[in-house]
């Protein structure tokens, strides 16, 4: 049996999306930007994909522009913003939890002179509101905080830091890295009122290398490419008419029946839960309440094994899933978030991220915990030898 548990890394690509990208490379291999009707047609289908996409976040089209991903949306927003902006001050705010790809960027700018506040977290991963409001300065610029993290899974109050932001200084930018919420929590960027957002399609059954980035009407962004007016110029290059294609596809397949699609994976996720807390001794849920995370994400150690050594060991079952070190590399490849979270060493080197999606089933859980089990156990058998 093959157990996918690895959906906050990435997801499988849904077949109707295929169908859509499949299409799209058949038939839409017009550029867009050519003034004949195979071009002008390709045009239309892109200015219908931005519309769904932009209802499915609540913003205007004009809005929302076609990136490679969440790592160049969080580029093109915090490089463009603070080029954009760099005589009205120098210093920026972020977390100690972000995705490398704001923590590289932050640091980058860093080398540039800027001077970052990076907020601490909780124990389970939460910023705090009264650090942020007490970092912001005169020549504070810019704030990007996540949205969900992709590690634990912990929800930043998006809505209140808004607030808090722009009752200081609504000159402030507020950008949200919300690649790993899309989708999962319902909410509208209205609501929200950030300024900023980037959204990534493969973390939502969609293709690899397309995404999208919100820039609130009237904040004024430098590109950080430069060439054509594709995408009002922000993002230049010929249009992946294929990946906006099937990012729209994944879009409309999880929104035309998004609380159903959350329920159902809200309830793999406890029911997972449930049946690991039952099962296996010695683990510790790290991100605090599973309830309070988001609906797809389950980090736990594993006392006494080492995360890279079970993670192998599920890969011979057939399961996949991330060791808490993927994607950063700071202390002896340590997860850059759990350490922030303060968490022991012991924790910190047996953590394991699970993330569902509404592909698995219940019978998936029930093959992955039982080889869980068996693994586990196994493996602190031969640890204490
Ligand atoms: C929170 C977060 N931000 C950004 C990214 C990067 O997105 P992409 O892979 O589309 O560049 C990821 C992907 O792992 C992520 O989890």
């Amino acid at each position: 049996m093959e157990v996918y548990l690895d959906n906050a890394a990435t997801t499988r690509v849904k077949p109707k999306v295929i169908q859509a990208v499949t299409m799209a490379m058949n038939e839409m291999y017009g550029n867009p930007s050519s003034l004949h009707k195979k071009g002008v047609e390709i045009e239309r289908k892109i200015k219908e994909a931005r519309k769904l996409i932009s209802r499915s976040l609540d913003c205007r089209e004009e809005e929302l522009f076609f990136t490679s991903g969440g790592t160049e949306g969080n580029n093109i927003i915090i490089r463009g913003y603070v080029e954009a902006n760099q005589r009205r001050g120098k210093h920026l705010i972020t977390t100690k939890i972000e995705h490398p790809s704001v923590l590289s960027t932050f640091e980058a700018l860093e080398k540039k002179g800027y001077k970052v506040t990076y907020l601490d977290v909780d124990n389970n991963g939460f910023i705090s509101l009264r650090e942020l409001e007490d970092s912001l300065q005169e020549d504070t610029i810019l704030v990007s905080i996540m949205h969900v993290n992709n590690e634990v899974g912990s929800i930043q109050p998006i809505e209140k830091i808004s607030k808090i932001i722009k009752n200081k200084n609504k000159e402030v930018f507020f950008h949200v890295d919300g690649v790993q919420s899309f989708g999962k929590i319902l909410f509208s960027l209205t609501d929200l009122a950030v300024d900023g957002f980037s959204i990534s399609g493969h973390k939502i059954h969609g293709p690899k290398g397309i995404g999208c980035l919100y820039i609130k009407k009237g904040w004024k962004v430098t590109p950080i490419a430069t060439g054509g007016s594709h995408e009002l110029g922000i993002r230049p290059g010929t249009e992946n008419t294929p990946g906006i294609m099937g990012m729209a596809e994944a879009v409309k397949l999880i929104f035309s029946d998004q609380q159903n699609y959350i329920r159902k994976i809200a309830s793999l996720k406890e029911y997972f839960y449930q049946m690991l807390m039952a099962n296996v001794e010695d683990i510790k849920i790290n991100g605090g309440d599973p309830q309070g995370t988001s609906i797809n994400i389950l980090n736990v150690s594993f006392k006494g094994v080492k995360s890279e050594v079970l993670l192998h060991s599920l890969e011979e079952d057939g399961i996949y899933v991330s060791s808490g070190s993927a994607c950063s590399s700071k202390k002896r490849g340590y997860s850059h978030v759990l350490m922030a979270m303060g968490l022991k060493d012991e924790y910190i080197d047996s953590a394991i991220r699970f993330s569902f999606s509404d592909f698995n089933t219940k019978e998936e859980l029930d093959y992955g915990i039982e080889k869980i089990q068996k693994q586990v156990n196994y493996l602190r058998k031969i640890m204490k030898r």
